[in-house]
C-alpha cells in the first residue's frame, strides 16, 4: 500500500498530496499495531483530517481554475469521504483504537486508489502539469 506512479494525475503538486496521504496512512498502521499507540493513532487521525481537508481544497479549486465541468461531482465525493473520518475518528477509544485503525487503513487506502484512477484522472487533461 504506497503511492506508485501508475497514480500520477500529471501534476506534481497533487501527486505530492496523494503521497503524503499515502505516508499519513503508513503512520497509521504503525501507530496502530502497538498496543501503546492511542496518543498516536489520536495524533495521526487529527493530521489526517487537517490535510484530507487542505488537499480537496486544493484540488477543488486548481479544478475549478482548469474549468473542469465536473467540480461539484467530484466535491460531493470529497465530502463524503471527510465525513466518513469523521465519524471514525468520533468513534475511537482506548479499547477500539487498534480496530479502528485498521478498518480506517483499509478503508482510505482502497478509497484513496479507487478515487484517484476513476475521479482525479478525469481531471488530467484539464489541470495538466501546471
Ligand atoms: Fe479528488
Amino acid at each position: 500500500m504506497a503511492w506508485t506512479e501508475d497514480l500520477s494525475v500529471g501534476n506534481e503538486t497533487l501527486d505530492q498530496h496523494h503521497k503524503r496521504l499515502f505516508a499519513l496512512l503508513a503512520e497509521m498502521d504503525l501507530a496502530g499495531a502497538e498496543a501503546g499507540g492511542f496518543d498516536r493513532v489520536i495524533q495521526i487521525f487529527s493530521q489526517l483530517t487537517d490535510y484530507v481537508a487542505y488537499h480537496f481544497a486544493e484540488e477543488e479549486a486548481m479544478m475549478e481554475k482548469s474549468g473542469f465541468p465536473f467540480v461539484d461531482l467530484h466535491r460531493h465525493s470529497h465530502q463524503t469521504i471527510a465525513m466518513r473520518i469523521a465519524d471514525m475518528a468520533a468513534g475511537l477509544d482506548g479499547l477500539n483504537f487498534q480496530r479502528v485503525a485498521g478498518d480506517l487503513r483499509i478503508f482510505l487506502s482502497g478509497w484513496l486508489i479507487h478515487h484517484i484512477e476513476i475521479e482525479d484522472f478525469e481531471y488530467r487533461p484539464y489541470i495538466g502539469k501546471s
